[in-house]
């Protein structure tokens, strides 16, 4: 069967996705699948049909990451062309990748998110726009790009200089930090892949704890309390029912582990999850028995059906 692999893109986590893009063409293949591979640009974009050439491929592999591959605009291409792709649809895309609308959903449905608001980035002028502790971050982005936490009382607040206009757009959200710990979920369909803890060695999980070799350590199965772990894989699975993601995606947390099951917090869901050696969910697949290249093929089969 062909299949088309776009790739790389043009938003800040286009490296990343240049990485997911090569794990994924690889595994495919070894999987017995015909992978066109499409470095994606905006003049390929443009012309996307002609790019795959002959009657077009039986589905398409979207390894892409952030603005554009994974917010609908991508997806809603592919509906226009009638070209079977995997993870998540138009609607579902475009709501995760804006984490306050994402919160608004959540909460709706009695699922524990942090609280806080949208402000307008000319605000920043020298205030803390929330109490301490707290995060800014631009409300659809990925990788950690733009992501501000102030802990300290020595930190000065982000001011409208700080910011990168192309990653923030006019606005940014704050939210309450929650202290604690970080876990996460991938899903598979409806089905939990397992939790994992996640140790950055920077004060965050950042770009560099994510990507470089050794950045970060992944504890899985997470050290964390049976009931907690059960309940991080039902909200996951009940958040993901609620975004209406299909496909794999993945439920970021933190945990406030004073507060036992009340003290899990869902941060965003990542519907086109990282598929890098260092990534998270491919992790979770092959722990739970699902090595990469039928977790790819699985993805394949999902777009398709
Ligand atoms: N945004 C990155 C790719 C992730 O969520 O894994
Ligand atoms: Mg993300």
């Amino acid at each position: 069967r062909n299949i088309a692999l776009l790739k790389g893109g043009w938003c800040s986590e286009r490296e990343v996705s240049l990485v997911s893009g090569a794990a994924a063409a690889k595994a495919l293949r070894e999987e017995g699948f015909n992978v066109e591979e499409i470095d994606m640009s905006r003049d390929v974009a443009r012309d996307l049909y002609q790019s795959f050439g002959g009657n077009g491929p039986d589905a398409v592999f979207n390894a892409l990451h952030g603005p554009f591959g994974e917010d609908g605009r991508i997806q809603a291409l592919l509906e226009i062309l009638d070209i079977p792709y995997t993870h998540s649809g138009v609607l579902s895309s475009a709501l995760c990748m804006d984490k306050p609308r994402t919160k608004a959903v959540l909460s709706a449905r009695g699922i524990r998110v942090p609280g806080g608001s949208v402000i307008k980035t000319s605000t920043l002028k020298g205030d803390h726009p929330l109490s301490l502790p707290y995060v800014l971050k631009p409300v659809g982005d990925g990788s950690s790009f733009g992501v501000f936490i102030i802990t300290s009382p020595n930190q000065g607040p982000p001011v409208e200089a700080d910011i990168d206009e192309e990653l923030f757009g006019g606005i940014a959200m704050v939210e309450p930090f929650i202290p604690g710990r970080e876990i996460t979920v991938a899903v598979m369909g409806d089905r939990a892949l397992g939790v994992t803890e996640i140790i950055p060695k920077n004060s965050f999980y950042d770009y560099e704890s994510k990507y470089a070799a050794g950045g970060s350590t992944h504890v899985l199965p997470a050290d964390i309390p049976e009931e907690v772990a059960k309940a991080a894989m039902e909200i996951s699975v009940a958040a993901i029912e609620a975004l209406g993601c299909k496909g794999l995606a993945r439920a970021d947390f933190r945990w406030d582990d004073r507060a036992g099951v009340n003290g899990l917090f869902i941060l965003e869901v990542n519907t086109q999850p990282g598929l890098t050696p260092t990534s998270l969910a491919p992790e979770q697949a092959a722990a739970a028995g699902i090595d990469f290249g039928a977790l790819t093929r699985w993805m394949i089969e999902d777009a398709t059906c």
